[in-house]
């Protein structure tokens, strides 16, 4: 089984997946970095040659390697969940985690991490707090049904979380 963090872009999925891997003795992948690593190219500029279709068969793909490999904490892209058979694949190997904050927090990260212009593009023509809260309402459903585990990040370190999180796993484990 593979423990998955899913949710939108600044709910913690790298930080708090890093912790998780050091307490459980896993590797730690993140599936955006994979995929960046194999294209050579990062994800604004597969988004600005290819289009966002192509990027998301490319997400699909590296879905379906990482879920291959041995038991690891896999921090997926926010929009993974757009796509059914990613859905069924997540749930299927593995316990699914969803990160997750409000809009006006996850743009104030979004907004303060400097790599946000370079690697992420916008989502939509909009970008910014209208964007997130837009994504965020069309989304949310598609967290809610992929997760086995929901937890709220604003108060919390990804110490802290990671810890709810491994709670949260090995209850869920005693219920089979
Ligand atoms: C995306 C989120 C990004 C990355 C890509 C698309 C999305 O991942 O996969 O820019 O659709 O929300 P992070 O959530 O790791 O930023």
């Amino acid at each position: 089984m593979h423990l998955y963090l899913i949710g939108y872009r600044g709910t913690g999925k790298s930080s708090t997946g890093r912790v998780l891997a050091q307490l459980l003795n896993r590797p730690f992948h993140d599936a955006d970095v994979v995929l960046e690593a194999t294209a050579n190219m990062t994800i604004a500029q597969i988004f600005a040659e290819y289009g966002e279709a192509d990027f998301r068969n490319r997400e699909t793909a590296t879905l379906l390697t990482l879920a291959q490999q041995t038991d690891a904490v896999i921090a997926t892209g926010g929009g993974v969940i757009l796509r059914e058979e990613n859905r069924e694949l997540l749930r299927t190997t593995g316990f699914v985690v969803w990160l997750k904050a409000s809009a006006e927090t996850l743009w104030e990260r979004i907004h303060r991490d400097a790599t946000t212009a370079e690697r992420r593009p916008n989502l939509t023509d909009r970008g910014g707090l209208l964007e997130v809260q837009q994504m965020l309402q069309m989304r949310e459903p598609y967290y809610r049904s992929t997760a086995h585990f929901e937890i709220d990040t604003e108060a919390l370190s990804p110490e802290a979380l990671a810890a709810n999180i491994l709670t949260a796993w090995n209850s869920s484990m005693k219920c089979l």
